[in-house]
């Protein structure tokens, strides 16, 4: 893909706002620092980084160096700004993954939503062989992904989360799941990932080098564990943690 062609260079700043609506804080980022446990001193490549909200937290965490890398021109504007603002001193990269060329091996890669972006099992598969690439051995490869574990049968809403996730009834390998977000200031904005099946997610993985791939969570923050408010969520969760990784 070209960097020319991102569609989150029109919504970078609705993306970011995103990331307050509260499934973000009580789900997505719990259940990814349980997957992701201790990084002090870790070297760690956040892959489809966005504006970077992962990124600064990895390194807040502890990491002694993270680099960021996105395709949206836009979004690293972002959060090269925000460094600027406040530096922590992550660093950043405007690139296609499907074409990132490093020397550096890392001790743990993450995508937080890069690999839905794959429309066929070529292009999974290329995302995959990336991650592993640029891991040591013994690295970890973890992030989240649109939930291709539960097979939305049609558009559900979760407008009660601030969105609705728009798909053909039976998904088909390729097809678009459109999400159709409402931020908490009432502003609305789309994109669109593609569904592929959980059999070739664990083929990609397979072929990659990757001997432990698997699915995990969501989970629930524990001081939300009693709130009812959560039921439609969890009942059947759109997001989905995953981890692997690479074995000597
Ligand atoms: C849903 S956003 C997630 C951003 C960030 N990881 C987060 O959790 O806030 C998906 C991001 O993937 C990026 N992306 C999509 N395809 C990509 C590719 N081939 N290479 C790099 N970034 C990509 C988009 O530009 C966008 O910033």
């Amino acid at each position: 893909m070209n960097q020319s062609e991102s569609e989150y260079d029109g919504i970078a700043e609705a993306y970011r706002d995103s990331k307050q609506l509260s499934f973000r804080k009580y789900i997505e980022e719990y259940t990814f620092f349980e997957i992701l446990g201790d990084v002090r001193g870790a070297t760690v490549l956040d892959l489809a980084c966005g504006e970077g909200f992962y990124t600064r937290k990895i390194k807040q965490a502890g990491a002694a160096e993270v680099t960021g890398v996105d395709l949206s021109a836009e979004m690293i504007k972002l959060a090269e700004e925000e460094e600027r603002i406040r530096p922590l001193g992550c660093k950043y990269l405007n690139r296609d993954v499907a074409q990132l060329n490093m020397a550096e091996s890392v001790d743990v890669v993450v995508a937080m939503y890069l690999l839905n972006y794959a429309g066929t099992k070529e292009e999974l598969l290329n995302f995959v062989q990336v991650a592993y690439n640029r891991l040591q051995l013994g690295g970890r490869f973890i992030g989240f992904n649109d939930n291709v574990q539960h097979v939305p049968r049609g558009t559900i809403s979760f407008a009660q989360y601030g969105f609705d996730k728009v798909c053909t009834p039976s998904p088909q390998e390729g097809d678009v799941i459109s999400y159709q977000m409402i931020n908490e200031d009432g502003t609305r904005f789309e994109f669109k990932n593609y569904f592929l099946k959980p059999e070739t997610y664990q083929w990609a993985f397979q072929k990659a080098g990757f001997s432990n791939f698997q699915w995990v969570g969501p989970f629930i923050h524990p001081s939300q564990q009693h709130n009812s408010f959560w039921d439609a969520f969890m009942s059947h969760p759109p997001l989905i943690g995953f981890s692997a990784s690479k074995q000597g």
